[in-house]
């Protein structure tokens, strides 16, 4: 299966996208991921990326398309991948279309987790990332276990006023994709209020698994 998750900032589409491509063996792409990672070994991408990211704006589409062009090269992608945070504006959904109808392949689903602005800040501000497993927790929603508690990261954009930034580049830049991928026939809408179990499930139900 070849799939795309898209949503607001703080939607929850690291914490479902862990799931999926557990369930259904798919290599997970996360662009924000990789742009953090670039960061951290101050990569030229990552010095690049950096000053975008912080500011909560998009990083430009030229650097994020090669970025991505090179991972889905890659074998662990052959059989199928879950896209996360890509594309997220029109002219990378272009270009991942092109990419794939060259390669004579096809995306199955875009599945647009939906959640109101107003619950999206909380969700962000007491966010905590595990660097050594890459979980996701929250402070209130997903409290991390106390013995790893020191080791927990608060991400440079997890601030409220780059959380606003987000979420005007969001339905400003990203929604457009909306009606790009429902006039395709691919989109599946998920209400992505509640706990991630409930969200999980309505997912399953929309991609029929
Ligand atoms: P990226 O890392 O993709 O950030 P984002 O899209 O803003 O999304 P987040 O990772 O913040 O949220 P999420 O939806 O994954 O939610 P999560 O599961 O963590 O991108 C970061 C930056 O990189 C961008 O701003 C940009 O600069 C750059 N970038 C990346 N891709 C790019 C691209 N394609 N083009 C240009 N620039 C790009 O959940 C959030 C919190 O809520 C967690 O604490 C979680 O525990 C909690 N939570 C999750 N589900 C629930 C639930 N159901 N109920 C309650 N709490 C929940
Ligand atoms: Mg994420």
């Amino acid at each position: 299966m070849r799939m795309i998750l898209v949503g607001p900032p703080g939607a929850g589409k690291g914490t479902q996208a862990a799931r999926l491509v557990t369930k259904h063996q798919l290599t997970h792409i996360s662009t924000g991921d990789m742009f953090r990672e670039a960061v951290q070994n101050k990569t030229d991408l990552g010095q690049k990326a950096e000053e975008y990211m912080k500011r909560g704006d998009l990083v430009p589409d030229a650097l994020v398309i090669e970025m991505v062009m090179e991972r889905l090269g890659r074998d662990d992608c052959a059989t199928g991948f879950m896209l996360d945070g890509f594309p997220r504006t029109v002219v990378q959904a272009d270009a991942l279309e092109a990419a794939m109808k060259q390669a004579g392949m096809s995306i199955d689903v875009v599945v647009l987790i939906e959640v109101p602005d107003d619950l999206i800040v909380d969700r962000i501000v007491d966010r905590r990332m595990d660097p050594d497993t890459g979980e996701i927790y929250h402070l209130k929603f997903h409290p991390a276990p106390a013995e790893i508690a020191d080791r927990l990261v608060h991400r440079k954009d997890d601030t409220e006023e780059a959380c606003r930034a987000r979420l005007e580049k969001y339905h400003g830049e990203t929604s457009p994709l909306i009606p790009f991928y429902d006039g395709r026939g691919i989109l599946k809408r998920v209400d992505g209020v509640g706990s991630p179990d409930e969200v999980s499930a309505r997912i399953a139900q929309q991609i029929g698994s």
